[in-house]
């Protein structure tokens, strides 16, 4: 039995006096009723120069810290980028890599996320690798080539076994921050092609493996969503920002 992911991933939003409240709300709600949040993990991605200030407020809960975006590189001359290890010295545990917005506005191909995918790893992190059509891909029956490619790219990169300790989100571009999610059978069709992908090389990592759905996910939806069998959770951008939202799909995700 896989148990759900909710990562909140907050993109560039927030301040000091922001993150304090909404950490100060989300981890008080934890605290003041742990069982209902005790049936999934939940976890918040959050900008680099807030990861201690993370890392402080969610000391001591089971909330777990993760990161955006990393370099594929693990040390060097590369001016304005973050390794790893640096993610790992402020307790991160998980990091997002080929988010769609970095693949749109940074360039980042499927062979560079491929190579972070590969850094996280090496550091000691939990990638989690996102793919997703745009519309025009899904008008042109092309979803299922499209993220066939982008989790293919990985795995030939890094082999099958490497997905044993990641999570794959998989995330239509047209659903995110549109406020047009993917229906549940939607986002179920997707889910178990990706599966059925993995599956065809090692069965095993195939059912262990946790496949998040992300994309306008919200209180209103998130049930119908997570009630499918191959979707093990979300990645939550918008609604991560809002601390009754975020609590209320943690604990829809822990099944209260
Ligand atoms: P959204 O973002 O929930 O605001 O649609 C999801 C994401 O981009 O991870």
């Amino acid at each position: 039995m896989r148990k759900k992911l909710v990562a909140g991933n907050w993109k560039m939003h927030g301040s000091l006096a922001a993150n304090l409240r909404l950490l100060e709300a989300v981890t008080a709600a934890v605290k003041a009723a742990p069982r209902d949040f005790a049936g999934a993990r939940c976890a918040v991605c959050v900008p680099f120069p807030y990861l201690q200030q993370a890392q402080a407020a969610l000391a001591g809960t089971e909330i777990a810290l993760g990161a955006q975006n990393l370099s594929e590189h693990d040390a060097g001359a590369y001016t304005g980028e973050v390794a790893g290890a640096m993610l790992r010295d402020f307790g991160c545990r998980y990091v997002i890599v080929g988010h769609s917005e970095r693949r749109t506005h940074y360039g980042e191909r499927d062979a560079q996320v491929a190579a972070k995918f590969q850094a996280a790893q090496r550091a000691g992190l939990i990638p989690i690798l996102c793919v997703g059509e745009t519309l025009a891909e899904r008008d042109q029956a092309e979803t299922e080539a499209v993220v066939g490619r982008q989790l293919g790219a990985v795995l030939a990169a890094a082999g099958v076994q490497s997905l044993r300790d990641a999570v794959v989100a998989y995330e239509p571009v047209w659903a995110i921050g549109t406020g047009r999610t993917a229906t549940p059978a939607q986002a179920q069709t997707v889910h178990e092609f990706l599966r059925a992908a993995v599956a065809k090389q090692d069965p095993d990592t195939a059912a262990r493996l946790t496949i998040l759905y992300g994309g306008s996910v919200k209180p209103a939806n998130a049930d119908e969503l997570f009630a499918m069998p191959d979707v093990d959770g979300g990645l939550i951008g918008g609604a991560s920002l809002v601390a009754e939202d975020f609590i209320s799909i943690c604990k829809a995700a822990a099944g209260r």
